[in-house]
């Protein structure tokens, strides 16, 4: 099964919002927005702007119809400033033109007064505070006290981790259509239908079914359309007050300039070791940038919170965490959604305990690593664990001692020029954290020509998840899948869908779909075995495009099939629902069964260092992940070098730089995301064989987000090369910049 949007893709055919033909009417959309970090708005002339060259209009929040709020988890992000403004880049007013152009310029004519204040932009400083989304989050396991009482080594640290631009190559866009009755046609690019419908309908202050959210697919989400709905509601809300289609596209800068990115973490950890290297308590506390509003980043924190234990038995843990509020622009999900900050303390802990114990880091973790029976700080008792199976695997392949040895040799023989490993386990808990978000359904139609076309609330990003679906269906129905298509995800068709997020699209909506199709196949089944005189339709199995007599073809093909049913009155069409099993958590007591399974993982990343100009090179990074029965081989390779490779850039590239007053500095131009050249040339991935997974549809397991966790190899294999030089300095901060190498080298 290959990904179905393939061909179109490289053709450069594909639709994306912007190549939906635009209506003649059709007016723009631009943002004004708040220059300051932190003040009170006290006057607005929007006069310039509605002089302008082709503008239509200017609305402020008085011209919300609804109720003037976008925030996700709290009622906390006015759509369009009120009085308070909290970050730069806020909306304060939205402007409509003719063209994008004009609305862009005439955005920035709106002069506003401003009384401001002093920002808080440090997440310590915040914390201080009592700057907080949220309450402060504390999970306990065990008698840390006693723990490192026993201990023979004790390392202690500080750490950082930076944000990440998402840079999906489609920006932040809608196009708003309205129709009759005041309703609400958006196509846009969202990667959660049934939130933003609601915040769509909240705005307009009108009932959620004449909102109608249409979405064909995005160019790349990445975790940054799944919760900040402000630029699709924006355009919708011009479109309602001037009864005409309006269009609204964020420029790159502006969207890097003003849209959420992955959080930033500081952290202070505390690791206890017996004089073995067993690990026997770990103390850590996660400081999160979250930026002015609440948007999702307490669930991306409680994600942390939920990980910090990596993949290793750890028998006494003290973890808190906090949702900084800031003046920063909010910041949202990125892949992984908080894993990678939360595992990324932990290896640090262990690659400082290594080093301090002249142990080499790769033995530390071996030892560490979870095994069936062990139980996660949150109580969950692990089953089948495929940590040490996914280690193993990986050190049959690539020979861990030999590797390591030729490293060193090199690093004795070479004073300019160090070569550095790391390996990274994953453990990578899927489900959504919070639990009723753990549903899908699926509406599954056949036509009277046999062809079949399936909805679901999934979401198309690039990562496969309609190819994977319709394989399902079509592998369930029995027929080939070119017959089977599947649609756009619609709000009217499937209501009030979850996110397309935390890796679990393929998962929940594959299942409701194949439950969908099994129930159809059962229907067509017992048809046809009235029409073959068959005593029981048990009898029947629908294959290769035909009803089956046990090993016999009968003359039932799939079409004629479908289209003898439906003269015979029998539904074509079927609805199905799912929901996993035995999910809980609270929170509370940090207790409960947050995740039907875990996805596993180990990485080898290789790194040359140039240790006079701080220059580095991915050499090489091999890995064997776990995504049980995969339901496409190829689509997750490919998810899994992506995510590793966005994962590479993340720790070692990727930097933004904000000025004292909070603007955020980089820009198109600045941004480093990894290139092709960036790329390790020698890059293997191996999927785990005989990996079967009860807990999800057909024995897969979710793949989206998990590898990114091994992009962390980059960072750590750097360390590892930059040891061989020195060790007398304290983990420098992530990402890695050559920059950052630089000074660790030769700063004081
Ligand atoms: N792959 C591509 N090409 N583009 C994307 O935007 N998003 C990632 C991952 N892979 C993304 C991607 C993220 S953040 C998630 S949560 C999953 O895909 C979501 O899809 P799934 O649940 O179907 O795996
Ligand atoms: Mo992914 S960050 O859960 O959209």
């Amino acid at each position: 099964m290959k990904h179905t949007d393939m061909t179109m893709h490289v053709r450069g055919t594909s639709q994306f919002v912007d190549d939906v033909p635009t209506p003649a009417d059709c007016l723009h959309a631009a943002l004004f927005t708040s220059p300051v970090a932190c003040g009170s708005l006290r006057a607005l002339d929007l006069s310039a702007a509605q002089a302008a060259p082709g503008v239509v209009a200017v609305y402020t929040h008085h011209d919300v119809p609804g109720l003037n709020q976008v925030g996700h988890i709290f009622k906390d992000q006015p759509l369009l400033a009120v009085e308070q403004l909290e970050y730069i880049g806020q909306p304060i007013a939205l402007v409509v033109a003719h063209s994008q152009r004009e609305a862009n310029l005439a955005a920035r004519l709106v002069r506003a007064t401003i009384e401001p204040r002093a920002a808080v932009l440090d997440v310590r400083e915040a914390a201080r505070r009592g700057l907080l989304h949220g309450k402060k989050r504390i999970l306990e396991n065990g008698d840390l006290q006693a723990a490192f009482a026993k201990a023979a080594h004790v390392v202690s640290g500080s750490l950082s981790s930076g944000p990440q631009e998402h840079f999906y190559f489609e920006t932040q866009r809608a196009l708003a259509l309205p129709s009759e009755h005041d309703a609400m046609k958006v196509i846009a690019s969202a990667q959660a239908p049934g939130a933003f419908q609601h915040h769509l309908a909240e705005v307009l202050g009108i009932p959620m079914h004449k909102v109608e959210l249409e979405i064909r697919r995005l160019g790349g989400g990445f975790g940054g359309k799944e919760s900040t709905a402000v630029w699709i509601v924006a355009p919708a809300l011009a479109a309602f007050l001037l009864k005409r289609p309006v269009k609204l596209v964020l420029e790159r800068n502006d969207d890097i300039a003003t849209t959420g990115k992955r959080h930033a973490y500081q952290y202070d950890y505390k690791l206890g070791l017996d004089k073995d290297g067993n690990i026997l308590g770990y103390e850590v506390d996660l400081y999160q940038q979250a930026g002015a509003c609440a948007d999702i980043s307490p669930a991306v924190l409680g994600r942390s919170l939920l990980h910090v234990s990596g993949s290793y038995r750890i028998p006494a843990v003290r973890a808190t965490a906090q949702s900084c509020r800031t003046n920063l622009p909010p910041n949202n999900a990125f892949r992984g959604f908080g894993v990678p900050q939360g595992t990324f303390a932990i290896e640090a802990a262990l690659t400082h305990a290594a080093c301090v114990m002249g142990m080499d880091a790769t033995l530390l973790k071996q030892k560490n690593l979870v095994v069936d029976g062990d139980s996660l700080p949150y109580g969950v008792k692990l089953e089948l664990t495929n940590a040490v199976r996914c280690f193993d695997t990986l050190d049959q392949r690539v020979n861990l001692a030999a590797r390591r040895q030729a490293a060193a040799e090199h690093n004795r023989t070479h004073a300019d020029t160090k070569r550095g490993l790391a390996v990274v386990p994953v453990c990578f808990g899927i489900s959504f954290a919070q639990t009723a978000l753990n549903q899908a359904s699926a509406l599954v139609n056949i036509y009277v020509d046999g062809s079949v076309a399936v909805s679901t609330g999934a979401v198309e990003m690039g990562q496969g998840v309609n190819s994977k679906i319709q394989a399902i269906a079509a592998h369930t129905l029995g027929v080939p899948v070119s017959r089977v298509r599947v649609d756009t995800t619609n709000t009217s068709r499937i209501p009030n869908a979850s996110p397309t997020s935390a890796s679990t699209g393929a998962d929940l909506n594959g299942m409701a779909t194949q439950t969908a199709c099994l129930r159809l196949r059962e229907r067509l089944l017992c048809f046809a075995a009235a029409q073959l005189k068959v005593a029981e339709a048990s009898q029947l199995t629908l294959r290769d495009d035909a009803v089956y007599l046990g090993d016999q073809r009968t003359q039932w093909e799939f079409a004629k099939l479908a289209h003898a049913a439906q003269w015979a009155r029998v539904d074509l069409s079927e609805h199905a629902f799912y929901a996993p099993p035995n999910l809980h958590y609270d929170m509370t007591t940090e207790r409960g069964r947050p995740f039907a399974y875990y996805s596993y993982g180990t990485s080898l990343t290789e790194v040359s260092l140039d240790v006079l100009r701080g220059t580095y090179k991915m050499e090489a990074v091999d890995i064997v992940h776990d995504v049980g029965t995969s339901l496409s081989e190829s689509i997750d390779r490919g998810q899994i070098e992506g995510a590793v490779i966005q994962g590479m850039g993340w720790a070692t590239l990727e930097q933004l730089r904000y000025a004292p007053d909070g603007r955020v500095l980089t820009g198109v131009n600045a941004y480093k995301i990894p290139d092709l050249k960036f790329c390790p040339p020698h890059f293997n991935v191996e999927l785990l064989a005989n990996s079967n997974n009860p807990y999800a549809v057909s024995n897969s397991k979710a793949v989206g987000e998990p590898p990114f966790v091994h992009g962390l190899g980059a960072y750590f294999a750097l360390v590892d090369a930059l040891y061989a030089v020195r060790q007398d300095k304290p983990l420098p901060p992530l990402p890695l910049t050559p920059e950052r190498v630089l000074l660790y080298l030769h700063g004081s």
